[in-house]
């Protein structure tokens, strides 16, 4: 099957990258949000990085504009996708506000229509089910920033068909990403393996064992990470990292994923990083 048009959900961190990358591409994109406020928001942001792109030498003034062109906004769910050919979902990290979006979606889009989830953790089996089309619906797990990394991890649910694996492994070459295969699992590879990193690293300034600042020298210089667990949690948002240790703990039931107390309290102090201008370090006087 091939695709045309491509619509994302959300057009937050994740959604605006998602479709900076869709309509660079080559595909028709439309973006999805509550309000246009939020989404001109988001299309002011992909025009920035893009003329960046272009100031850099790395993306041609030609491209950039017709890539621009192909992206288009809308506040409307089933409008946006009646008519496209694969959706990918990249809203908040909360499993009931998703089945909901995937049911209205499934009534919406054309029953070839793949559904798909950047889900940093849960459950696309689980997701699946709120639609009458299991076997189309696949997740495919961008990193944060979409436009720079390299892999989508490819996750099959209990019912995604072989053809529907393939197909979303084919777009993501297309993107000019690579694509790894994953089994359901909370987490996946990537997420099991660097979230309860940064979760550690919470523990051990709840400990005192180092200031938060030392504590990314040493995984940047000691592990040649680009950038320490803080520096990662404020960029990637506090508020994810937790709901994904929380999906970690109660999921496997492993006491080794209980989220620090502290990355707990910051969340709730409403500290997420950088899109609230504070997390572990303070951002309030950049730009
Ligand atoms: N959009 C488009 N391009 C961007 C960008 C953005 N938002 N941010 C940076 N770039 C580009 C720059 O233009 C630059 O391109 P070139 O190298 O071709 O010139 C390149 O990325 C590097 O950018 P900078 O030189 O400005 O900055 P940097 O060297 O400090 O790199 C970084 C920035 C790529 C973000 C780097 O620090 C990095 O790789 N950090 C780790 C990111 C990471 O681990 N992401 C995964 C998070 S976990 C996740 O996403 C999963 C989850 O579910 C939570
Ligand atoms: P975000 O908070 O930056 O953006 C979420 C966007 O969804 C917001 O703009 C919000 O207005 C919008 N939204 C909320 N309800 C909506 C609805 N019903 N319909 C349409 N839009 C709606 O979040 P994010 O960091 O972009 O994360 C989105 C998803 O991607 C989550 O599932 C997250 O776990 C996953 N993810 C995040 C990262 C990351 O580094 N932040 C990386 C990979 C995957």
């Amino acid at each position: 099957m091939s695709v045309q048009k491509v619509a994302v959900i959300g057009s937050g961190l994740m959604g605006r990258g998602i479709a900076h990358v869709a309509a660079l591409g080559g595909f028709e994109t439309v973006m999805v949000d509550v309000s246009d406020e939020i989404l001109q928001k988001a299309l002011g942001n992909i025009r920035s990085e893009m003329e960046k792109g272009v100031s850099l030498g790395k993306l041609s003034t030609d491209a950039k504009d017709a890539a621009l062109e192909r992206l288009v906004v809308e506040t409307s769910l089933e409008k946006a996708a009646q008519d496209a050919d694969l959706v990918i979902e990249a809203i908040p990290e909360d499993m009931k506000l998703k089945a909901d979006t995937f049911t209205r979606l499934d009534h919406s889009a054309p029953a070839g229509t793949i559904l798909a989830s950047n889900t940093s953790s849960l459950s696309i089996t689980e997701m699946a089910a709120s639609t009458r089309r299991a076997d189309r619906f696949v997740g495919m797990h961008f990193f944060n920033p979409a436009p720079v990394m390299k892999l989508v991890e490819v996750i099959r649910g209990s019912e995604t068909s072989t053809d529907t694996t393939q197909f979303a492994k084919s777009f993501c070459l297309k993107l000019g990403k690579e694509a790894v295969e994953v089994k359901e699992s909370p987490g996946f590879v990537v997420n099991r393996l660097l979230v309860p990193m940064m979760n550690e690293a919470f523990n051990l300034l709840m400990e005192g064992v180092a200031s938060p600042e030392d504590i990314d020298k040493a995984m940047r210089l000691g592990t040649n990470m680009p950038m320490g667990p803080f520096e990662l949690a404020d960029f990637t948002g506090l508020d994810i990292g937790l709901d994904t240790m929380e999906t970690l703990h109660r999921e496997t039931g492993d006491p080794r994923f209980r989220p620090s107390p502290l990355l707990r309290q910051y969340v709730r102090a409403g500290r997420l990083g950088r899109k609230t201008s504070r997390g572990v370090f303070d951002y309030a006087t950049t730009p």
